[in-house]
């Protein structure tokens, strides 16, 4: 392997980190929200949480992706197997389209409900998409189908993050982490 190889800028990493925790929050709560027979309480605590920090993923994951296209990814290892980085391209591209498709269909599902997002209400933000029953079951049948596309892609993600940090030590995991990167790069 490369040892010079600096990995990703900081703005990536520091990016890659907000969305990853934010994402792995959203999952647990969508998933236990809407369980049949949760406390009423619980499920409001739970939808307010999930709506809200989902909506501002929006603008954050906006500005990642303009991020990703104006700054290539730097090189992996050229001792990684061709097919691996094959599959890291693969992988990184789906988790792009779905955590770009899962804030919008979310958002698309609850506006077009008529259901409100308490912090953009709050903010005086108008709903961008009209009230419309059959554009919300689309919405919810594309957000439902991307969650579960999302925890599969994530499975392999985390399994082959786990892979490269703790079995092979081949410098990959330090592309990302920490947060900061070393020496002076944006
Ligand atoms: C604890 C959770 C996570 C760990 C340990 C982790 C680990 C990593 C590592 C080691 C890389 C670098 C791969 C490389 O150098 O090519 C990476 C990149 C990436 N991760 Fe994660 N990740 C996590 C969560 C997530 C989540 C939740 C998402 C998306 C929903 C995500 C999306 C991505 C993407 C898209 C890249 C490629 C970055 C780019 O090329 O711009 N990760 N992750
Ligand atoms: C990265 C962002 C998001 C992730 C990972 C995510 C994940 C999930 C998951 C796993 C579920 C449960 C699956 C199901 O049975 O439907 C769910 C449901 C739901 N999510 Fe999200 N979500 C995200 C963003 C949003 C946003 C931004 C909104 C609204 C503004 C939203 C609104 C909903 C609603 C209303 C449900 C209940 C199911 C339905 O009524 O269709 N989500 N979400």
């Amino acid at each position: 392997m490369d040892h010079h190889d600096p990995g990703y800028g900081t703005t990536a990493r520091v990016l890659h980190w907000i969305v990853a925790a934010a994402v792995l929050a959203m999952i647990p709560a969508g998933l236990i929200m809407v369980r049949d027979g949760l406390d009423r309480g619980l499920q409001d605590v739970l939808f307010i949480f999930h709506k809200n920090l989902g909506s501002i993923l929006i603008p954050i994951v906006a500005l990642r992706v303009i991020w990703r296209i104006t700054h290539p990814a730097p090189p992996l290892p050229a001792t990684l197997p061709a097919w691996q980085r094959r599959a890291a391209r693969g992988s990184h591209l789906a988790l792009y389209v779905l955590m770009v498709a899962l804030p919008l269909s979310g958002y698309v599902r609850v506006r077009a409900g008529g259901f409100p997002i308490e912090g953009l209400d709050a903010l005086g933000l108008p709903a961008l998409v009209g009230r419309s029953k059959s554009l919300a079951e689309v919405a919810s049948t594309v957000h439902a189908v991307a969650a579960f596309a999302l925890i599969a892609v994530l499975a392999v993600h985390l399994g082959a993050a786990l892979h490269h940090a703790l079995i092979r030590q081949d410098g990959v995991w330090g592309r990302i982490w920490p947060p900061r990167a070393p020496g002076r790069r944006t």
